[in-house]
């Protein structure tokens, strides 16, 4: 082997090494240990704001978690999506898949309150407000700074491609679950890959399918996938199609969900008891370790 060929195996081994082991622990890592679900309050650009964590039962300061944040949707509140109300699974029916036994590194759920019960982010209010929560979490909990993920419904959905958009290097991927630019897209003009998931009912008559597609057809262009026809389910169909765009930046994956229904962070496909949004946007996060 030659030198040349020794440097290159090294370095591929490094890479993949890093890809798969890198941990940023926050500097929450080693201190008291807490579980449960805590309120708390803070203030962002002198407006009191206010957030609700969950930690799992089984929380170990040692070791870094996932940080999910869920936002919630138009009229709906924090405690909504925490307590599972307005529609709402608890936390977005993601702390027993992510806390499971299956799962080695966990997560702590984060819903946040929007002002007025939206997410309008008014001179970049809200990322603002998203900014002041990660350090506040992070000093006090476990996290792996390379693993923020953001989900939300409706607007809160719009509210996660805002952080897409302006945060795409300090949050891992998002979920937007039936949302639109709402909460604008402030990338300073750098199109940052970032993985992300979209799903949207075809019959949605609160905001088009083809508003979710906007979001999704930036992010298969920012992270480099081969654009593609995509069929949506039909509707009366009782189906969801699930669409995996190909040749996207390696660690940039993007997902697409449509589904035979209307505006509803539950959807169920036909004969099923249980909402598939939990278990597909798991499957979606968990894939970043
Ligand atoms: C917490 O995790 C560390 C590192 O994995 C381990 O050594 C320790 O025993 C754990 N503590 C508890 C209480 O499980």
């Amino acid at each position: 082997m030659t030198f040349q060929t020794l440097t290159t195996i090294a370095l591929t081994l490094f890479v993949a090494f890093k890809d798969v082991h890198a941990v940023t622990p926050s500097p929450g890592c080693g201190q008291n240990q807490a579980s449960g679900t805590v309120s708390s309050t803070t203030t962002v650009n002198g407006k009191r704001r206010s957030y609700i964590t969950n930690v799992p039962a089984n929380y170990n300061s040692s070791n870094p978690y996932r940080l999910i944040f869920m936002f919630h949707g138009w009229g709906n509140s924090a405690s909504a999506v925490a307590n599972g109300q307005q529609g709402f699974l608890p936390f977005m029916g993601l702390p027993p898949l992510a806390n499971g036994e299956g799962d080695p590194i966990g997560a702590i759920s984060v819903a946040p309150e929007g002002l007025n019960s939206a997410w309008a982010n008014s001179g970049g209010e809200d990322i603002a407000f998203v900014d002041q929560m990660i350090k506040e979490i992070e000093s006090r909990l476990c996290i792996d700074q390379n693993l923020r993920f953001s989900t939300g419904f409706s607007y809160g959905a719009s509210m996660s491609y805002a952080i897409a958009c302006a945060r795409a290097k300090q949050f891992r991927a998002v979920a937007i679950i039936s949302g639109a630019k709402l909460s604008g897209c402030d990338d300073g003009g750098r199109r940052d890959p970032i993985a992300f998931y979209g799903q949207h009912g075809s019959s949605d008559g609160t905001i088009p399918i083809a508003s979710g597609k906007q979001l999704r057809d930036t992010f298969v262009a920012n992270n480099g996938c081969t654009k593609q026809t995509v069929v949506d389910a039909a509707a009366g169909s009782g189906a969801m199609v699930k669409t995996q765009y190909q040749g996207c930046k390696k660690g940039f994956p993007v997902t697409w969900v449509s589904f035979d229904g209307g505006h509803t962070s539950t959807p169920t496909t036909r004969g099923a008891a249980k909402s598939f949004t939990p278990d597909e946007t798991w499957v979606f996060f968990r894939q970043f370790t």
